[in-house]
């Protein structure tokens, strides 16, 4: 192996700038030529390249977001779009493929490396920390800090008002955001995909929550809860059902996705960068790196891509105690 590639790909993360870093620096460590791919693999199937060495990643270990930026490709869902990418690849000699991002990232490498055998590596970078194989994910720390800060912030308008807000949060289909930024900011109620709460139960709570004397009350709603109505739907339905309630909607949106990389995060980042490139040495491929038990450790791919959610039952439990 003489020439890496590197790329994010998806949607950004915190900490993702940072892994960049610490796969740029370890290929120089190491004697090892470095390409930044642009646009994850759009810029791999238009030979979107840049030569990388320490000094192309200053001062970006603090960066929220990709110096590399990122893309969701269609047309490497195609064989001619990843036939074009991997002629690109050879033609600049690039002999081994770092890909940051999510299980959408993966999916696609892992396909490229079985069509081509070509050598991949994976490494987590999504806030949504739905990947199997890693207790973190790159970006997630810094993602639940952002929001519970801002229903930090929720909070205080919530009980001037004594009002109920429901908050939307990020996760696609896992609830980890909620679950945890929830607790964090003692939110009364939190409703996540991997648990259907209901509605009836739903309803039960808030008015448990107000006999015990709760003025106001958060009630944080993962994007992918299965309860059957949108934030803006939940609203109009506690109203009707409630109307002592006085409720307001927050949708926190795309700022949970920006910011500078929790401490945890660029760490995590520094650790998982130089595990991979160090792994591609070693003549390993199709793994992804991530975080078990506090080690570095590699996890099949295909394992990362279709493993089981990872949604500890106890935090359910700790979160219902909590909003006694
Ligand atoms: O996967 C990260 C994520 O932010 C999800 O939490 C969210 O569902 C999705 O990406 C939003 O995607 P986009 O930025 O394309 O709207």
């Amino acid at each position: 192996i003489k020439k890496i590639g590197v790329l994010t790909s998806g949607g950004d993360s915190p900490g993702m700038n940072a892994a960049i870093r610490s796969v740029v620096r370890t290929c120089a460590y190491h004697n090892i030529e470095c390409i930044g791919i642009y646009r994850g693999y759009q810029g791999m199937i238009e030979g979107d390249f840049k030569e990388m060495g320490p000094r192309s990643v200053n001062n970006i270990v603090n960066k929220g977001g990709t110096i590399l930026k990122s893309a969701r490709s269609l047309d490497f869902k195609t064989t001619e779009g990843r036939k074009k990418a991997h002629q690109n690849l050879v033609n600049a000699g690039i002999d081994a493929l770092v890909v940051i991002g999510g299980d959408g990232t993966f999916t696609g490498a892992e396909i490229f490396n079985n069509e081509f055998g070509y050598p991949v590596m994976g490494i987590p970078g999504t806030i949504d920390n739905d990947i199997y194989g890693t207790s973190h994910t790159l970006g997630y720390d810094t993602a639940l800090n952002t929001v519970v800060e801002c229903i930090d912030k929720i909070r205080d308008t919530a009980s001037s008002h004594n009002r109920l807000f429901f908050v939307e949060v990020m996760g696609r289909d896992a609830g980890h955001i909620a679950l945890n930024a929830g607790i964090g900011a003692g939110a009364e109620e939190i409703l996540i995909p991997e648990e259907d709460l209901g509605l009836e139960r739903l309803l039960e709570s808030l008015q448990k929550s107000k006999a015990s004397g709760k003025s106001s009350s958060i009630v944080v709603v993962s994007e992918g809860d299965k309860i059957g109505k949108n934030v803006f739907e939940l609203k109009e339905y506690v109203e009707e059902h409630m109307p002592e309630y006085d409720v307001r909607v927050s949708v926190l949106g795309h700022m949970q996705r920006g910011g500078s990389p929790s401490c945890f995060d660029r760490v995590l980042a520094s650790r998982l960068g130089v595990k991979a490139v160090e792994s591609i040495l070693e003549g390993k491929s199709n793994f992804m790196v991530g975080l078990y038990q506090d080690k570095v450790t590699l996890t099949p791919l295909e394992q990362a891509i279709k493993g089981s959610s990872k949604i500890d039952k106890e935090l359910l439990r700790v979160s219902d105690i909590m909003s006694t």
